[in-house]
């Protein structure tokens, strides 16, 4: 049989593929690292919204509790984001008539026009994702609130925040180390949405006093069985 021959007008490309190759070995390589780098683990994105709301008036100024708005937060996976009936609880616009309700903040705000376009058309307004897990990752919000994870260990202090921005690295890694270590990350579970609470050994909860930190942290893992899990298919399901 006869060997196949690369025809002649191909070598001059020979040098092309070798810079290309090493090109290659040099972009792989970046992506190996950029894997690894805080970056991509997005800590600091802070997307813009289609309304300027702000955590730090409604959460921090108002002491709206963050299960008014993410009412799921405490029974489900995700943290359920508003609908625009919940704003206009507060921020309805004026009737037909041209009359606005007497209790109605801002009805005519400009930052506020996408809200009440949303709730003309009966069309839910785009807020854009700002912590997002890859899809193969499973994460449950009940299953740590539950347990006495605080909002704030997580999202850091959202009720100071204008923007939401992410504040924590979402790595494997960050997960991980709770999951070995939970006990002083625990708290009272009446005070999970509180982010400015701090321990105070003094303080009365239910008719007792809380007491030394670690010493409540360990009674309540037992009374609640709480164990988080590192084996691998606890995340990746
Ligand atoms: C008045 C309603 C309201 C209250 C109260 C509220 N939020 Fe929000 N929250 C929103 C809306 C609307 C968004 C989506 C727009 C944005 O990201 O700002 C949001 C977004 C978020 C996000 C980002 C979600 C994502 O896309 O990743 C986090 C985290 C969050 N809220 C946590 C909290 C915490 C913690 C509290 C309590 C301290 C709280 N929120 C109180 C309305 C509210
Ligand atoms: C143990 C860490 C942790 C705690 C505690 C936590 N979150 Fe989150 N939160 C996350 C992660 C991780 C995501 C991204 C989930 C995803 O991409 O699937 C997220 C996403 C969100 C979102 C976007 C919607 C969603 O579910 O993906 C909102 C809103 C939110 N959190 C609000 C809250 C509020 C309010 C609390 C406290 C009551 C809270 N979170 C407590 C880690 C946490
Ligand atoms: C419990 C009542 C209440 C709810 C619910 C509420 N807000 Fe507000 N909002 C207020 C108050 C009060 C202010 C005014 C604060 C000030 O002017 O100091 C405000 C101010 C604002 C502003 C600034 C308006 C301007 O022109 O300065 C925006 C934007 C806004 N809210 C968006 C929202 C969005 C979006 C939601 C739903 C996710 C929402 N609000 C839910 C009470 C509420
Ligand atoms: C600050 C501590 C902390 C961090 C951070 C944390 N976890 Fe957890 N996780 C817990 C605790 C506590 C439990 C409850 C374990 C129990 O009830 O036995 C838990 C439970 C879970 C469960 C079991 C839920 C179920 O339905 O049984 C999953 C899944 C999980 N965590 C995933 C994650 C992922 C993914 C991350 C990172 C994005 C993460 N956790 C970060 C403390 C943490
Ligand atoms: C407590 C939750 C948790 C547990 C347990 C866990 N993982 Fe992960 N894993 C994550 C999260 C969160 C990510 C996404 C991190 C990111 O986006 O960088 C991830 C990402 C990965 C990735 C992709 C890495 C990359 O760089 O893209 C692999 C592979 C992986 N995990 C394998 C494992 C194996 C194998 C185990 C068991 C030894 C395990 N995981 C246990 C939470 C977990």
């Amino acid at each position: 049989m006869q060997r196949f021959l690369f025809p002649r007008w191909v070598n001059p490309l020979l040098g092309i593929f070798a810079v290309a190759t090493a090109a290659g070995v040099v972009f792989a390589g970046a992506m190996g690292g950029l894997i690894t780098d805080p970056k991509t683990l997005n800590v600091g994105y802070e997307p813009t919204q289609p309304v300027p709301f702000s955590h730090a008036i409604h959460a921090g100024q108002l002491k709206l509790d963050c299960r008014y708005c993410h009412n799921t937060v405490f029974e489900a996976a995700h943290a359920a984001v508003p609908p625009t009936a919940t704003c206009i609880n507060c921020h309805s616009p004026a009737d037909d008539a041209g009359q606005t309700a007497l209790a109605a903040v801002h009805p005519t705000s400009v930052k506020l026009g996408p809200i009440r376009e949303s709730w003309s058309l009966g069309r839910s307004v785009a807020w854009t994702r700002v912590h997002n897990l890859p899809s193969f990752v499973y994460f449950n919000h009940a299953a740590h609130v539950n347990s006495g994870v605080s909002c704030v260990t997580c999202h850091g202090r959202i009720d100071q925040m204008e923007t939401v921005y992410q504040a924590k690295e979402l790595s494997m890694a960050w997960c991980i180390s709770c999951h070995r270590e939970p006990n002083e990350h625990l708290r009272p579970i009446e005070r999970v949405t509180k982010l400015d609470w701090e321990w105070d050994p003094e303080e009365v909860i239910d008719g007792k006093k809380l007491g030394k930190q670690e010493d409540w942290a360990a009674s309540h893992r037992l009374e609640s069985d709480i164990n988080p899990l590192v084996n691998c298919a606890v995340c990746h399901r």
